[in-house]
């Protein structure tokens, strides 16, 4: 039937009868609030090209967990910076490095928070590259040793969930292996497996120090012109022993977050990543976007795209904003 018998305006007439009929739910059990945890005491830097994102160090980020718990988030996901870098990214897989004194710290003080850790070693190494470098190149079979054992020190640390990052090919069946050998077979893999090499990670790596000091990611990150190849990547990291496949960025790649789920099945994270988070500040900062409708706008389209979860800054304001819309 069409018009005049079907009017969709009918069911749009009232907020209680749209809510009735919502696709889309949104909440705070959604949110994955990322953190960039730092080396040192006391320590809360500014991010410039993340306005309200600091970088904490560890009893920061304990009491920064309180306040997210408090809002309404039930995860974090951790990014190290450490004291100092190398070669071969060695803090990254020191039990004693920021990361995994960090988990140990958050897991004792908040035991109910899902914590996460990014597993990668761009943040770790002199040249920035997710990898070791041999011959120019970064070397996919030898940084795969050195990412599981970055996963088994985060999950002897307590950490809940790794999250590969480097896009090395095989890390998940890697760290899946390593993990079940040594005692951690309960440890899920959120794998980033369709992460695209894209401009939107500039203010991240700003916050993370991890700028690649020759060249860039695109011999190991996704070629953003592809979509069938985010399905490949998605099914192989779950053949590996994936819990979860990630797509990354988000707003531009919902087609991608759709088809993955749609081919896959599987659970599917998105990263609300950092460029995304810094130009919707940047706009409301002018005064030219409505800071608190367009966040929550995004997030609620990422979700309708086929997200289970997204990984996103706003994570602890999005809790306070939808805490407060549910009151109304
Ligand atoms: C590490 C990593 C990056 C991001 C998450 N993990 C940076 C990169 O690949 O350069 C980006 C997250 C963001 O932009 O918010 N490999």
């Amino acid at each position: 039937m069409a018009f005049p018998e079907t009017r969709l305006r009918r069911l749009r007439r009232s907020k209680p009868l749209r809510e009735l009929v919502r696709e889309t739910e949104l909440s705070a059990a959604h949110l994955v609030q990322p953190l960039f945890v730092t080396a040192g005491e006391s320590v809360r830097e500014p991010v410039a090209s993340m306005p309200g994102i600091e970088r904490l160090s560890i009893s920061e980020a304990v009491a920064e967990v309180t306040e997210i718990a408090a809002a309404g988030i039930r995860a974090v996901l951790l990014f190290g910076i450490p004291a100092s870098k190398d070669e071969v990214a060695s803090e990254a897989y020191d039990d004693e490095g920021v990361i995994q004194m960090a988990v140990r710290a958050l897991k004792e003080a908040h035991p109910e928070i899902v914590v996460v850790t990014d597993v990668c070693l761009c943040e770790y190494t002199s040249h920035g590259h997710c990898g070791v470098i041999r011959s120019g190149e970064v070397d996919n079979d030898l940084t795969l040793e050195l990412l599981a054992k970055t996963a088994i020190s985060h999950a002897g640390a307590d950490a809940d969930a790794v999250a590969p990052s480097d896009m090395m090919d095989g890390r998940v069946g890697a760290i899946r292996r390593q993990l079940d050998e040594e005692g951690h077979s309960g440890v899920p893999i959120i794998a980033y497996s369709a992460k695209y090499a894209s401009a939107f990670y500039g203010p991240f790596r700003e916050a993370a120090d991890s700028t690649p000091e020759f060249g860039d990611r695109r011999g190991y990150q996704m070629d953003p012109a592809n979509a069938e190849e985010a399905i490949r990547e998605a099914r192989l990291d779950l053949e590996e022993g994936a819990d979860v496949v990630m797509v990354k960025p988000a707003l531009p790649y919902l087609d991608v977050i759709h088809r993955v789920k749609q081919a896959t099945g599987a659970p599917v994270a998105a990263y609300h990543v950092s460029g995304e988070y810094s130009m919707l500040k940047a706009a409301a900062g002018e005064g030219w976007l409505d800071e608190r409708a367009a966040a929550l706008e995004s997030l609620v389209a990422i979700r309708r795209a086929g997200a289970e979860f997204i990984v996103t800054y706003f994570a602890k304001d999005a809790a306070a904003w939808l805490a407060e819309e549910a009151r109304r």
